[in-house]
Parts: C-alpha cells; structure tokens; sequence
C-alpha cells in the first residue's frame, strides 16, 4: 500500500441482529443483543504490518477469536505465510498499539476461458475492546482498495452477509461463482467485483491450500446446520 490512511470518524452504532458470522469465531459475534453505544475511532492509520510485527498480529487476531496464540486461526496465518499465500497484511494501529487486522490471500476462479487470480480476505480482527468503533470497516475498505492496487478482479470471502454487505461484497454464487465447499453456506460465500472483472471470469473459486490444511474452510456440522437455519430466517 503505497499511502498510510488516516482516519478519523464517529461511529454510531445501532442495536444489531446479525447472522453469526463464520468460521472460526462464528458463534461470537460481538455485542449480540446487545444495545451498543457511540464511539470514536480517534487517529487510527491503516498499514501493512512489518514483518517484525508478526507475533503482534497473531496476538490481535488471536483475541478478536478468543483462541489461544497457536489456535485455529493462527495456524491458518502461519500455513498462509509459510505457503507465500499472503499478498496483503494490513494493520490498523491506534496512539502506537495493533487494534486490527486484514489480509488478503491468493486463490484461483477457474473459468472456462482461463484460470484467474483472485483474492481472499481472511482473517479480519479487531481486539475486543475496541469492536463497534468501525475499525473493522475501516480495514474492510483499506482491504478492498489494495486489492484495487493490485489490479485484483475480485476478492472473496466468508462471513455474515448483513455485514459485509453493506460494506462491497455481495452474494457470489448468483453471478455465476461456486463455493470452494458445499460447507459454506450460500448466503456467507460472497465476492466484491473490483474494475478489472470481466464478465467471463467466473466459475469456481478454488482456494489455497493453507484454507485446506488448516481445516479453515466453511463449517462443520453441527454448526453448519445451525448457520443455515439462522440465515433461511434472517434474509429478507
Ligand atoms: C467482525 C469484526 C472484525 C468486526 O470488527 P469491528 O471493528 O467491530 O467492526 P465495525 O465496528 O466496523 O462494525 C461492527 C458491526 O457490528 C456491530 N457491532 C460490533 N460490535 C458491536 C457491539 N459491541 N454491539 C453492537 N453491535 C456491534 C455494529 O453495529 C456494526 O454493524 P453495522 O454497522 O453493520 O450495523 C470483529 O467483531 C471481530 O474481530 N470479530 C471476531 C473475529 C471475526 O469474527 N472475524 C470475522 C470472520 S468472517
């Protein structure tokens, strides 16, 4: 990322009823029912993360999952590292201290005419004393803006879809897009098209092997049916 953001904003939050999101940390969505207050993002800047800065970040990203360090998610970070998967790794850093993580990874669309390279944005934390302020929005679009930078036609992800729709992505499989597992519920695969789509590039989207290895893909019974239930109830 060429340019530091800066950013400063009030955040209003109002009272939010949000599917779970997915893996891991599904079922710890912060503040669910919960009545949120207003807060301030004070001088917070979006950079990538040093590469000294890795155990900061795996701390962060840890907390945001309340994992141990060297939990699931860690596991995917390093397996993403260790594969040179990791295209981006940006961090939100408030007066000095990490309060966010997002990165994005390699994976593939394999469309009919060619294979295409594409992104995946996982993990995205924020420590859980500071959620609700809007850092993870911030970090969505500092997110999507890289991916801009790198000429990337697409980025993908899992989650909940009433948050991260509101924030570029949309539903994927009705564009022509395939989940990588049939464990991925429909309404969390979902993709933000950048200007370098093309109409032609869809098809399946084939992740990574760290998202494999490390087991991080989609859900597992008997969270899987729960998930499904909960969005066939929530979606308009
Ligand atoms: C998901 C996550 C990154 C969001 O980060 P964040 O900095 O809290 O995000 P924002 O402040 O930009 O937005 C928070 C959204 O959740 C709601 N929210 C967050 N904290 C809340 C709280 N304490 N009370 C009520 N609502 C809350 C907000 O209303 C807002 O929803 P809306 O603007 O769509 O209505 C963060 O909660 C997290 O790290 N969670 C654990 C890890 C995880 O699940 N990652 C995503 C995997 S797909």
């Amino acid at each position: 990322m060429d340019a530091v953001i800066h950013i400063r904003r009030r955040h209003v939050l109002a009272r939010a009823e949000l599917v779970a999101t997915l893996v891991p940390g599904l079922d710890r969505w912060p503040g669910r029912g919960r009545t949120a207050a207003a807060a301030t993002v004070g001088d917070m800047e979006i950079r990538p993360a040093a590469p000294d800065e890795r155990s900061l970040v795996e701390r962060v990203v840890a907390e945001a999952f309340e994992e141990e360090p060297g939990g699931r998610v860690s596991r995917l970070l390093r397996a993403l590292d260790a594969t040179s998967a990791v295209r981006s790794s940006l961090v939100a850093v408030d007066r000095g201290r990490i309060v966010g993580h997002v990165q994005l990874n390699r994976s593939w669309v394999d469309a009919r005419p060619a294979l295409v390279d594409v992104l995946v944005l996982s993990p995205l934390s924020t420590v859980p004393d500071r959620q609700g302020e809007g850092i993870g929005t911030a970090l969505i679009g500092a997110a999507l803006d890289e991916a801009r930078r790198c000429a990337s036609p697409a980025v993908f992800l899992e989650g909940a879809w009433n948050y991260y729709g509101k924030r570029g992505f949309q539903a994927a499989t009705p564009l022509g897009f395939q989940r990588p597992s049939h464990r991925i519920p429909e309404s969390a695969f979902q993709v933000a098209l950048l200007e370098g789509y093309e109409p032609w590039m869809v098809g399946p989207l084939i992740y990574c092997e760290a998202f494999w290895s490390t087991d991080t893909v989609g859900l597992r019974d008997p969270r899987l049916a729960q998930v499904e239930e909960q969005a066939a109830r929530s979606r308009p």
